[in-house]
């Protein structure tokens, strides 16, 4: 018997993941979406995955984009997990009020993240109520610090066993 979506929810959360913004650029829109669905695929080439809810803004605007940048949090940027997560008011999730530069691609890089890939999207497949979206990655960039953590649901640091 399947497992309820509860119990999936459930399931994925002990699989415990960074957290990142994937941000993008359209006609000088600028817009981002917390995303934890983020895995390498390839090295040669060099290709990320980020699977996107068909029902999300983010996901027309990635696909007549064509471009992205996965921003990986630092610790101190849980805020901003919360505020790409939630819709509280029109253009909640534009970039006006947060520093960042564009990458090559002229996808956005948030000041302060720890790491961030920035890519062409190279191909689009159907992944049930997602799209998974591959992106090829032609730059990257880290930073010292610490990461984001999320696990069962809740915001944490990194402790080495
Ligand atoms: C920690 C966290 C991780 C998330 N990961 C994803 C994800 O990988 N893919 C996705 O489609 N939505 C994910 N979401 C939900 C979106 O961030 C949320 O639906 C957002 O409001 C979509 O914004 P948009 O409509 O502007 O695109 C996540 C939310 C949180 C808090």
């Amino acid at each position: 018997m399947s497992p309820s979506e509860e119990e999936f929810r459930r399931v994925m959360g002990r699989f415990a993941t960074g957290v990142t913004i994937v941000t993008t650029a359209l006609d000088g829109e600028k817009h981002g979406m917390t995303a934890n669905s983020v895995t390498s695929v390839s090295l040669e080439p060099m290709l990320v995955l980020v699977c996107v809810d068909k029902a999300a803004d983010t996901h027309d605007i990635l696909r007549r984009a064509g471009i992205f940048a996965v921003n990986i949090l630092s610790a101190d940027q849980a805020h901003l997990s919360e505020k790409f997560a939630k819709k509280e008011f029109e253009n909640a999730h534009g970039l006006d009020e947060i520093p960042h530069h564009a990458a090559a691609t002229g996808a956005p890089v948030i000041d302060g993240c720890l790491a961030y890939l920035d890519c062409r999207t190279l191909a689009e497949h159907h992944g049930g109520d997602h799209t998974i979206f591959i992106g090829e990655v032609l730059d990257a960039g880290q930073s010292a610090g610490e990461p984001l953590l999320l696990y069962n649901g809740r915001y944490g640091g990194f402790e080495p066993a």
